[in-house]
């Protein structure tokens, strides 16, 4: 357990420049994601913690004491790979008791340890096989075993759900969170998975291009995302960005509103969009409509999809309140205030 400061880290491969100024304040025993797009920085930075990279400029704290030049040893964290990284010639029981060897601990105390970290996680009757023995999700949870039996202060772990197939993924994560909530442990969890991230954590950090572009709780991220870049990264389907002209508001403006807010009709004071139905797409409880407008297709919702066919115009609207604009040179979220919104919807 313990908490993590970030300042001013810099990490550069060669003539790379990866991890860009990046400043982070993890609580003791918070549970937080690193989200982004592939090549953003989020192992790299991963491996920072861990002291598996060096980094060039900047401080690393543990429980407010430096740690940055520390080898991954004297960190006490604990590390979970994408691909697990079990020994094949080792028996679960060896590769969970492998982490305390290295400590030279006695048998007594490892036997103890292993013991507890296989009842936590449930794999008492899988000790004695040997990983090639195992499904994907028991190899995951060896792998989680072998990371949590010293006692870590804080466990990182790389996409450690991205070999299973979705029901275990969805299975397993609901595990690690309920066994980070037991252990009180900090964790930091890398993903690309915006609903992984989302489920999972008490914090989001969403990178990109090896800088924080917010770091907020989940539904923080998602209702007020500082910028137009994690507006489109959080929530699926992706938030509809639609030019100022074609929404009433001020030019220089991108609007913003999800798939879920719009929705066939009118509402007064809200967003008002039509167009030409181009395609309902059955989602379960509801329906997708994409709908052509001004040139861009729009993604609503509808809930009962009867008398809708394609190739009709329909008129869509959403709520003021569920209007985001953006700058459009900058992509930064603007907050005009409530009167200053209506006003600009109802000049439509
Ligand atoms: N050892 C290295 N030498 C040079 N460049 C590297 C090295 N490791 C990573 N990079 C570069 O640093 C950037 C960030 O890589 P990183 O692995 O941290 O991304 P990521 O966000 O974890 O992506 P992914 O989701 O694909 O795993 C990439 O552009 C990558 O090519
Ligand atoms: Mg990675």
């Amino acid at each position: 357990m313990a908490s993590i400061k970030i300042s001013g880290l810099e990490k550069r491969f060669h003539t790379v420049h990866v991890l860009k100024g990046l400043d982070l304040a993890i609580e003791d025993g918070e549970f937080i994601s690193f989200l982004g797009p592939s090549g953003c920085g989020k192992s790299t930075l991963l491996f920072c913690i861990a002291g598996l990279e060096e980094i060039n400029e900047g401080t690393i704290r543990f429980d407010g004491r430096d740690i940055t030049d520390l080898g991954p040893r004297e960190r006490n964290i604990a590390l979970v790979f994408q691909d697990y990284a079990l020994y094949p010639h080792m028996s679960v029981r060896e590769n969970i008791a492998f982490p305390l060897r290295q400590q030279k601990l006695d048998d007594g105390t490892i036997g103890k340890q292993v013991a507890w970290a296989a009842d936590v996680l449930g794999i008492e009757a899988l000790l004695d096989r040997l990983p090639a023995e195992l499904s994907g999700g028991q190899r995951q949870r060896v792998a989680v075993g072998r990371a949590i039996v010293r006692n870590p202060s804080v466990l990182l772990m790389d996409e450690p759900l991205s070999n299973l197939d979705a029901s275990l993924r969805v299975r397993m994560r609901t595990e690690i969170r309920k066994l980070q909530k037991e252990l009180g442990i900090t964790v930091i969890f890398v993903t690309h998975d915006q609903e992984e991230a989302m489920v999972l954590s008490d914090r989001i950090a969403v990178m990109k291009d090896g800088i924080v572009q917010q770091f907020a709780a989940p539904m923080e991220v998602y209702n007020h995302p500082a910028n137009r870049f994690v507006a489109g990264f959080i929530g699926s389907p992706q938030m509809n960005f639609l030019p100022a002209e074609l929404c009433g508001a001020t030019a220089g403006h991108v609007v913003g509103v999800r798939p879920h807010d719009l929705k066939p009709g009118t509402v007064p004071g809200g967003l008002t969009l039509s167009g030409e139905l181009m395609l309902v797409e059955p989602a379960g409880p509801f329906q997708f409509l994409d709908v052509a407008v001004g040139g861009h297709v729009v993604r609503a919702t509808c809930s009962d999809p009867a008398g809708l066919s394609p190739g009709e115009r329909i008129t869509l609207s959403a709520g003021a309140d569920a209007v985001r604009y953006f700058a459009a040179d900058t992509g930064l979220r603007l907050t005009p205030s409530v009167t200053e919104t209506e006003s600009r919807l109802h000049a439509l």
